[in-house]
Order: C-alpha cells, then sequence, then structure tokens
C-alpha cells in the first residue's frame, strides 16, 4: 500500500448542547408532507400541514464516508416535538438494506423511545431516549424515533457504511405500536 490508499483521517465539531454538526455535507430535511400515511389520524396530519404551513418535522446532518465495508457511517438526527393528534412525532422509520446491520443511538438532547422490530413483528420494544442514553440497535431489527418530550430529540447514530436504508417495508406496514398522549399521559399501544 502506498500513502496515497489511505484515506485521510478527518474530524468535526458536534455542539453538545445543541446537538448540532457543524458543517455538515448532506442535511436532510422531511417536513409534515413527508409523513403522509404513517400516522393513525391522516385528517389530523392535513390540518397540521394546512394550519403551520408545512413546519419541519425532522432533519439529518450527515459528513457521509465511502458506504464500504469497515466504514462508519454517522449523523445527527434532529426529531422536532409535537403530536398528529395525539400521536407522537416520529421519525418514518427504516431497515437497514442490508438486514443484518446494527446501529448505535447516544441520545444528545430531549426524550422519547427508539421503537425497534423484527420483520415478522413478533418482537416490538420501546427503549426510552434521554440525553446520555444509548440505545443498541441490533442487526435485523426496524428502528423509528419518537419524540414524547417539549424540545427536538436529537441523537448521534453511528452505523456500518455498507448498512444503506429500506425504507418501503416500513412504509408499507408501519409498526405494530404507536405512541400516544393519551388520559393525560404516554401510552404506548
Ligand atoms: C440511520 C438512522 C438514523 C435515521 C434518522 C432519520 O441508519 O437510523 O440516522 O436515518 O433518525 O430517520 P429515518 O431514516 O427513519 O427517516
Ligand atoms: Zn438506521
Amino acid at each position: 500500500m502506498s500513502a496515497n490508499d489511505f484515506m485521510a483521517p478527518f474530524s468535526l465539531d458536534i455542539d453538545l448542547a445543541e446537538g448540532i454538526m457543524r458543517n455538515p455535507t448532506n442535511h436532510i430535511v422531511r417536513r409534515a408532507s413527508d409523513m403522509r400515511g404513517y400516522y393513525a389520524d391522516e385528517a389530523a396530519l392535513d390540518r397540521l400541514i394546512e394550519e403551520n404551513g408545512d413546519p419541519v418535522h425532522y432533519e439529518v446532518f450527515e459528513r457521509p464516508v465511502p458506504l464500504d465495508q469497515g466504514q462508519l457511517m454517522f449523523c445527527i438526527s434532529k426529531l422536532y416535538p409535537g403530536r398528529v393528534g395525539d400521536e407522537y412525532f416520529f421519525t418514518k422509520g427504516h431497515y437497514h438494506e442490508v438486514l443484518e446491520t446494527a446501529e448505535i443511538y447516544l441520545a444528545l438532547c430531549g426524550r422519547g423511545y427508539m421503537l425497534m422490530k423484527t420483520p415478522d413483528d413478533s418482537l416490538c420494544v420501546a427503549e426510552t431516549m434521554a440525553r446520555g442514553r444509548m440505545v443498541y440497535v441490533p442487526p435485523c431489527w426496524a428502528h423509528r424515533s419518537v419524540n414524547t418530550g417539549d424540545d427536538p430529540l436529537i441523537s448521534f447514530c453511528v452505523y456500518p457504511g455498507e448498512a444503506g436504508h429500506n425504507y418501503g417495508d416500513i412504509e408499507s406496514q408501519g409498526f405494530p405500536k404507536r405512541v400516544y398522549f393519551r388520559d393525560g399521559k404516554e401510552q404506548i399501544v
């Protein structure tokens, strides 16, 4: 191997208080209208879009690395607080395209849940997320963040470079559980 074959190391800054990645290469913005078909109460989502001018639902900040085995992809995920009807805001959720790849989420700000399920729906688990709490998403589990707090739920995520994303299965099947604010409290149903 010559010096030209080595990828250059790099570093970047993350504002741990604000949960913001400085100078991201990719900034993915998902608005309320991108979430059509995901929430239980579609009419409530339409009202939210109409009355609030299609607000930003969540953002992802990335500094991508080559999508190769051995690399580690990482990002900041920032999910805004709110509800669609009585259902707390969540991310679309996905499996990894290479199903047998895991992911680590470290919550930096806010609170909520990481909702995870297996492909046959036999298991569906909600781990709590709060500042300083880490969630390990094992290989093969679909995952979705849910914000039950009043502030953005911000996480630092790390996963294998080759993982990729499969959104289609969750878009069509959803998760067996949803998180609501009902009778004055959080309920996972
Ligand atoms: C990456 C990952 C997170 C999510 C982010 C947004 O594998 O799990 O970075 O991409 O929380 O959620 P989705 O991708 O479900 O829209
Ligand atoms: Zn993932």
